[in-house]
């Protein structure tokens, strides 16, 4: 049982309540995965399926859908006069589910809003894999939801996540990210949202985000200047798959490890796009057996086929493999 202080709305600030332990765990994480420039091993997040938590329809398909992770929302997707029976059936959901291999992360609403304190005492009794924080625009806004999760004891594996989707989130990616270098710090990856972005800036939306793309940029160079993963923002038309699939490409190409999603007809594309062609496995491959033949031992650059190949392309190579073994380990089990 944990001890949590002050979280007790309505009672003494001094009170304390006991929680049962933890609920749900990351079951993604693999020790033996490569952890060079990012903070954590390899994982999949190619596919990160937002639930509105008070849609009980939604949340009964969760269990039966191939997503590599799930958002339970508790912010935009729910009505103001239904945030009490959003938590009531999210933490009844979660005491009951096993979401088996899928990170599971709870989206609460943001530190001003009358919903905080109630939605963080819900993510410190479920444990969620992440609880992910909207409209971030300071390091502050991080640290102090750090500091309020490393007051208890149980909850060591949980992890921050930051969705990035106003002008000064924008400009303050880098600071922001940066705030996940300290050794307290739980801050895991960054998710866009575009939707609040376009509201904010004005811009349309348009096939091609070219009035996007430099922003989304500064978030995905800010999120790897501090190893963090990055997720794309979610495609509000869910019925155009080619449009979506463009998207994907466009974000895979842009360097993002995924895509928040807003319906399960996406899961499948984004897990394609997102996910190692044949093509790049094959070459991961012959990477790794090239670097791993005695006769380049020792050598830093080798020459493959007339192309200039270094020990940092095998590194790359070993995490895509990485991610490559943990997704042939999924196709074994539910
Ligand atoms: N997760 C799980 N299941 C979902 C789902 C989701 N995000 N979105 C739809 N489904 C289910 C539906 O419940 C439906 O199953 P059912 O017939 O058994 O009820 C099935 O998939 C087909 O859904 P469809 O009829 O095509 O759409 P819909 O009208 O039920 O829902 C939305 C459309 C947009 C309302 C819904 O997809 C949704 O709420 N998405 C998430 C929105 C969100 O979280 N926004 C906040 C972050 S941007
Ligand atoms: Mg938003």
């Amino acid at each position: 049982m944990v001890l949590i202080p002050g979280l007790c709305k309505g009672l003494s600030p001094n009170c304390h309540l006991a929680w049962p332990a933890k609920a749900c765990q990351n079951s993604a994480m693999t020790s033996e995965a490569s952890t060079f420039r990012f903070h954590h091993p390899s994982r999949l997040r190619r596919s990160v399926l937002t639930v509105p938590a008070i849609n009980d329809r939604a949340l009964d398909k969760v269990a039966g859908l191939d997503c590599d992770a799930v958002i339970f929302d508790l912010e935009d997707s729910v009505a103001e006069d239904r945030k009490v029976d959003a938590r009531h059936k999210l933490l009844e959901f979660l005491q009951n589910a096993d979401l088996g291999h899928r990170e599971c992360i709870i989206r609460i609403n943001a530190s001003d809003t009358p919903h905080f304190r109630e939605d963080m005492r819900l993510v410190l009794q479920c444990l969620p894999d992440a609880v992910l924080l909207p409209k971030v625009e300071e390091p502050v806004t991080v640290q102090d939801v750090a500091d309020l999760i490393g007051e208890q004891d149980a909850a060591e594996g949980l992890r921050i996540w930051a969705m990035i989707e106003t002008p000064r989130g924008v400009l303050n990616a880098a600071a922001i990210a940066s705030s996940g270098r300290t050794s307290d710090s739980r801050l895991d990856a960054f998710v866009v949202g575009l939707n609040d972005l376009r509201k904010a800036t004005g811009i349309p939306a348009a096939p091609g985000r070219t009035y996007l793309v430099p922003y989304l940029m500064q978030v995905v160079l800010a999120a790897r200047a501090y190893g963090l993963d990055v997720i794309d923002s979610v495609s509000n038309d869910f019925r155009d798959m080619e449009a979506f699939s463009d998207e994907c490409a466009q974000g895979r190409a842009m360097g993002f490890d995924g895509k928040m999603l807003i319906h399960p007809a996406q899961i499948e594309p984004a897990n394609r796009l997102f996910g190692p062609s044949d093509a790049a496995i094959a070459e991961a491959r012959l990477l790794a057996a090239a670097f791993s033949d005695p006769a380049h031992a020792g050598l830093n650059v080798i020459n493959i086929d007339g192309r200039m190949i270094e020990r940092l392309h095998a590194e790359e190579a070993a995490r895509l493999l990485a991610k490559v073994a943990l997704i042939s380990a999924r196709k074994d089990k539910p």
